[in-house]
């Protein structure tokens, strides 16, 4: 089924990382494409061997800061996922804070198991991009 990277993207940083990890995922020979939440339907990622999904970072009065709401509605949609091996990234301005976890905890709560995570600098968002798809890819093969 290859990899599936799906990002939430406002003004093309995450959009940038996550094309970047899809490219470091294909240059390994893993079939890997990079799509946003609004072009991917959450039930395709029941039969992906590998969802790693990105969001930028939002900040809300009332919920704190997390993962852009656009994201949170698109994990809010997807179906059980047990087994399938997942990834968690984000880019931010000033402070990722909890945005990790949660979508970590979200997507365990699907069956998930999630291998790594990365917080990316929106002044260098592609920046730890090989050494996040070189762990992902680690866990994988042990
Ligand atoms: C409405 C809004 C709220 C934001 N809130 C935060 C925040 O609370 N903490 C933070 O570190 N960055 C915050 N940012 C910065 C973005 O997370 C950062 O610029 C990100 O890289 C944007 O990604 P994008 O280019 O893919 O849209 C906010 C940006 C916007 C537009």
């Amino acid at each position: 089924m290859g990899s599936m990277v799906v990002y939430e993207s406002r003004s093309g940083h995450t959009k940038k990382a996550a094309e970047a990890i899809a490219a470091a995922l294909q240059a390994r020979g893993v079939e890997a494409t990079a799509t946003a939440v609004s072009a991917t339907d959450p039930a395709s990622a029941s039969g992906a061997d590998l969802l790693v999904l990105g969001t930028w970072v939002e900040g809300f009065i009332v919920v704190g800061v997390g993962p852009a709401r656009p994201a949170r509605q698109w994990i809010d949609r997807l179906p059980q996922v047990a087994g399938t091996q997942a990834a968690v990234f984000c880019t931010y301005g000033v402070s990722p804070r909890g945005t990790l976890a949660t979508m970590r905890s979200a997507l365990e709560a699907r069956g998930a198991g999630v291998v790594g995570e990365a917080a990316f600098s929106r002044r260098d968002p592609t920046a730890g991009v090989e050494a996040f798809v070189e762990k992902i890819l680690a866990a994988r093969s042990s």
